[in-house]
């Protein structure tokens, strides 16, 4: 399948983004701990040249815990001020205060000298579709002020949201760029509904993701589905499709009932926690 998505909206967002960055002075780049490589969307680093930069590994509590742990320490390594932390739960946001100010340090001191005192920090908070943005807004405020909402690109419009004294955050929507460099990134951000499921073949989907969790951590299909991890990927999710007694009528499987079965497993961490993405000396991000 071909799995590219740029719709005109986000061109839209882009140039919104683009106008705000001189507002701000540095940008929190969010990213799912699950493919921290593919998420990272390469227009951000273009935008945000010259801005101070946070990363936040987000839905850490659906990754991999050991792989976590590898990519904080490979992004520190490269520099990357980097925080693993679940929106959802508030987990590790506690810890995001004081990473602002390191890095900003620069500014503060620089503000001082000019005798300005106490004037907070301005950041943008970007990421991708459906990577948890608003969900950490919420959560880093303690308290519902961003719009949230499990369709791609549902964050609309400019806000700022003010965080006590120090910090001032603007939420941007979720953008991705317009030609992924190789299809398993395209590949990748479609299971972790980053994309439009509806210009999407959840059988074909399906299978790429069946292809993945086979390789990436084999048992885990066995354990949850009760099935043999032999054989070819529509095979796997025809298998699926009988475990979870999926017919559309009489005896026919079901497979894109199947397909929603999987996708949902995965997204929600039901399956186990998993990183796709593995970080080597060579990821450079
Ligand atoms: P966005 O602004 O970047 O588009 O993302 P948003 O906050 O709307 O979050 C998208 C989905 O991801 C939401 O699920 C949200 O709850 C979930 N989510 C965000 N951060 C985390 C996290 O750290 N861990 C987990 N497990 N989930 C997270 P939803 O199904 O659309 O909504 P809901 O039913 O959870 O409210």
């Amino acid at each position: 399948m071909n799995y590219q998505w740029y719709p005109g909206h986000m061109t839209k967002a882009k140039r919104m983004m683009q106008e705000n960055m001189m507002l701000v002075d540095l940008v929190i780049e969010i990213l799912d701990a699950r493919i921290p490589f593919s998420s990272r969307n390469p227009d951000i680093d273009q935008l945000a040249k010259g801005k101070g930069r946070i990363v936040l590994l987000n839905k850490s509590d659906l990754a991999d815990p050991k792989e976590n742990q590898k990519w904080v320490r490979h992004l520190e390594n490269q520099g990357v001020h980097v925080l693993e932390v679940n929106a959802k739960s508030g987990a590790g946001v506690k810890n995001i205060g004081s990473l602002v100010e390191r890095a900003c340090r620069e500014k503060i001191e620089r503000d001082r000298r000019r005798g300005i005192v106490n004037r907070p920090v301005r950041a943008m908070v970007a990421g991708i579709p459906n990577v948890g943005k608003s969900t950490f807004i919420n959560s880093f405020a303690g308290k519902a002020c961003a719009k949230t909402g499990n369709k791609p690109g549902v964050t609309k419009g400019k806000q700022w949201i003010r965080m006590g004294k120090t910090l001032e955050l603007l939420d941007t929507p979720g953008i991705l760029w317009p030609k992924f460099e190789d299809d398993t990134v395209g590949m990748h951000l479609a299971f972790i509904g980053s994309m439009n499921d509806e210009i999407l073949y959840a059988d074909e989907l399906a299978c790429d993701l069946l292809t993945c969790i086979r390789e990436r951590y084999p048992g885990v299909l066995t354990d949850r589905y009760g099935i043999s991890e032999e054989g070819s990927p529509a095979q796997l999710l025809e298998a699926v499709a009988e475990s979870r007694k999926c017919y559309a009528r009489g005896e026919t499987l079901d497979t894109k009932k199947a397909a929603g079965i999987l996708l949902d497993d995965f997204r929600s961490g039901r399956i186990g926690r998993m990183t796709l993405e593995v970080c080597d000396e060579e990821t450079d991000l």
